[in-house]
């Protein structure tokens, strides 16, 4: 349809009808003997009204969403097709580890990658949006939705939102297995205080700018098609009233002219905001605010029409909104094709792609963090002297609930875990090695019950059968040379609504691990965990320690091809592991303070510390081991001094560049991958300057004794800033740069911008 095509039919849309576009109902609206009676008396809605709803949410399976399409535009009078909407946050039938895992591999294009067949098993069941990515920038731990972010830095966050629209969305969003991506939530949703959710945040627009605005922004330079609102206040005003945010920052200055949705409910939670009297202040706030479509309330439905036929709300508003919504319709090429790729045949496709299972398998070590490892890693797959029998104990060992709280639309059955990935290199002769294998526990305690989005979990063992699991673990604790155990938080206490004051792996895996310590305290530790925990006790005891996150349908594949060498874990955290709660927030580039103190240095008391723990996290951003060692020479650069562009003219004529250089070398007996990171100080700025800053990175694989010289451009582009008077650029002055393989790295050297 051209766009004047378009405006035509904006034109000859009623006033209900328009407002119908702005509506996002539930697929149960939609239910197989017509229209739901129940769900639309319960939001006050009537026939009419669901008739002309522009999108729908959480539907599922081509021929469900096919058969809804066909009788809804029979029945909308201008036979709008719908919009299918959902959250496939890391994968859809095949499901890849969470986003944070994904932050840690510290491969944008791998997540990529990722969202590409995401977006082509969502799109042949007929979704044609995802609300996904979600690119809020995360520094506490007790936020459940941590999992949900690529991390603590906003370089890291930016790459993987430009990289993983650039999947779901391909060249163009209309071409077949490509879906609209929706970035999210729009703004600050990260910086709840105290980490509790939907709570409010206080930013400076300083830090907004600086740390939290530049992942959404890099969304939309990567054409994201859809934006969302975010739950939270920001400076008092909740997002989805935020005139400033939506219109002056996304649509204005960043050019943002796609579709703007509102969070579920978040238009109707203006009232429990307490910034709106009613709902039809409620409705011209959001609508003000540049808010397109209202997810789940009538505030749009029932509160629009009499404001606009009065003329307190313009109409010309509503017509924007509208047609920003048909133009998406249009892209999808929804008006040519309504069904776009939906095919009924993937609803009955027995088994996932083999391609994409083995991508998965493949993808996961690479967000797998080896957080310790005393030379216990990679096990012998043969026994040797050392080691002649593996027990695998812990309530992960058999667990199919690796996917994390946000995997919505994968079959249960297909995950694999740790105990049938051991059986299957058993049975395939790889695994010579004795390996035996019990739970010890169940991830929830005794009788403890959880609530999630898919499912309702509760544990549901006696305590004769939990005493009979702890007995056979410890026995075979003893018998083993070695233990491998599996531990962590139930997926459902990550994620939305589940934040947390104690970070620890749960008490009663913890009692068990103390168990098994004092016969065998030869113990790798499997974390499974949608956050950086509390791992101070493990990572003392225990003599490696693994961080797999939830690393969704290969995951128990990933894992015992990862403990046993056939491949490393390559990741780097993404997010700092904090010493203790009491930490949090913890992030690796803070300021320094007027008074900074170094762990471990007698500075007297009045520094900036705490007396009864470190400054620093117990595992930094940016750090992982692998299974081998590198070494890196002294940085190098070109030269001491960059010179800063004065004028258009110099700016134009391409930019000054220094280059800093290390040789990195493996020193150890075998091939492996370093992330080598390059970091940049401002030593003196006419604001305080962050710690250090990441500003680039390079995953290196290199054979054993192979050395390979890795240079980093530094322009001025990256030293610039939001200075004093907020312009933003770059200041005259002296910088460290540091390469090396982790934030704390020293290895630096000092240049000029002059
Ligand atoms: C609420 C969540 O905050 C958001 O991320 C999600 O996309 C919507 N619900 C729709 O499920």
């Amino acid at each position: 349809m051209t766009s004047e095509q378009m405006k035509m039919l904006l034109a000859d849309m009623s006033l209900q009808e328009k407002i119908g576009q702005l509506l996002q109902l539930t697929g149960n609206f939609y239910a197989q003997e017509g229209l739901a009676t129940g769900p639309m008396s319960d939001m006050e809605l009537t026939r009419e009204q669901v008739d002309c709803a522009g999108s729908i949410l959480s539907a599922i399976g081509a021929k469900q969403l096919k058969r809804i399409q066909s009788s809804y535009m029979e029945r909308q009078p201008h036979h709008i097709p719908l919009l299918f909407m959902a959250d496939v946050i890391n994968g859809f039938r095949t499901v890849f580890p969470i986003p944070l895992a994904q932050g840690c591999s510290f491969d944008p294009a791998l997540s990529g990658e990722m969202a590409q067949v995401a977006a082509k098993e969502a799109a042949r069941t007929g979704l044609h949006v995802t609300f996904s990515p979600m690119v809020d920038l995360v520094r506490d731990a007790r936020w459940g939705r941590v999992m949900e972010s690529t991390g603590e830095d906003p370089y890291l966050n930016g790459l993987f939102c430009q990289a993983v629209i650039c999947g779901y969305q391909g060249e163009h969003v209309g071409e077949k297995d490509h879906i609209a991506a929706c970035v999210k939530h729009f703004a600050g949703y990260g910086a709840p205080m105290g980490g509790r959710e939907y709570n409010q945040v206080e930013l400076s627009e300083r830090t907004l700018r600086e740390d939290y605005l530049p992942a959404y922004q890099a969304g939309v330079e990567a054409g994201a098609e859809m934006f969302m609102t975010s739950f939270n206040t920001l400076g008092r005003v909740p997002s989805t009233a935020n005139r400033e945010l939506m219109q002056d920052i996304l649509r204005k200055e960043w050019g943002f002219d796609g579709v703007l949705i509102s969070d579920w409910a978040a238009i109707g939670e203006l009232l429990a905001h307490g910034i709106a009297a009613d709902k039809e202040e409620a409705a011209y706030l959001a609508l003000r605010a540049g808010v397109d479509i209202d997810m789940m309330t009538n505030v749009y439905a029932n509160h629009l029409e009499r404001q606009i036929r009065e003329g307190r709300v313009p109409e010309e508003w509503l017509d924007m909104a509208v047609l920003r919504i048909l133009n998406l319709k249009n892209k999808l090429g929804l008006f040519e094709n309504p069904y776009k790729d939906a095919d009924e045949v993937y609803d009955e496709m027995p088994d996932i792609e083999k391609a994409h299972r083995s991508f998965a398998r493949k993808a996961a070590p690479e967000t797998f963090v080896l957080l310790k490892n005393d030379g216990l890693l990679p096990l012998p797959e043969a026994p040797t002297e050392q080691v002649r029998s593996i027990a695998f104990v812990g309530p992960y060992v058999e667990e199919k609930r690796i996917c994390g709280s946000w995997s919505l639309f994968y079959k249960m059955e297909e995950n694999v875990t740790i105990r049938e990935a051991l059986e299957e290199a058993e049975a395939a002769g790889k695994l010579t090695i004795p390996v035996s294998c019990g739970k010890g526990c169940q991830v929830l305690d005794y009788g403890q019950e959880r609530d999630g989005f898919r499912d309702h979990t509760r544990n549901e063992s006696t305590r004769e059968e939990l005493e009979a699991m702890e007995a056979e673990a410890l026995a075979l604790a003893r018998k083993a040379d070695v233990v491998v155990m599996p531990l962590g938080e139930h997926h459902e206490y990550t994620g939305e609504g589940a934040c947390r004051t104690e970070i620890g792996i749960p008490e009663h895996q913890m009692e068990l691990f103390r168990k098994i310590h004092a016969v065998n305290p030869n113990i790798v530790v499997v974390n499974f965990s949608g956050r950086p925990l509390d791992l101070r006790e493990v990572s003392r005891k225990a003599r490696a320690v693994l961080q797999v996150w939830f690393p969704g349908t290969e995951g128990g594949h990933a894992i015992v091809d990862t403990l046993f060498g056939e491949t490393e874990p390559s990741g780097r955290l993404a997010m700092s592991f904090p010493y203790n709660v009491g930490q949090t927030p913890v992030y690796y580039s803070e300021l320094s303070t007027g008074r900074p103190h170094v762990d471990g240095a007698a500075d007297g008391r009045c520094v900036s510390r705490y007396i009864d723990a470190p400054n620093k996290p117990l595992y930094s951003f940016g750090y992982g081991l692998g299974y081998t060692e590198f070494t890196y020479s002294y940085v190098t650069l070109s030269g001491a001094v960059l010179a800063r562009r004065r004028t258009q003219e110099e700016s134009d004529s391409g930019e000054e560049q220094l280059t800093a250089s290390v040789t990195l070398t493996n020193i150890g007996g075998r091939p492996g991958t370093e992330v080598v990171q390059l970091y940049i100080r401002d030593l003196a700025g006419s604001v305080a300057r962050p710690r250090r800053e990441l500003k680039g990175f390079q995953r290196i694989r290199l054979a054993p004794g192979e050395s390979r010289k890795v240079s980093f451009a530094i322009t001025e582009e990256m030293l610039c800033f939001y200075r004093a008077d907020m312009t933003y650029g770059s200041e005259p002055g002296s910088f460290m740069v540091y390469i090396g393989e982790d934030s704390d790295t020293e290895n630096g050297a000092e240049f000029c911008l002059q």
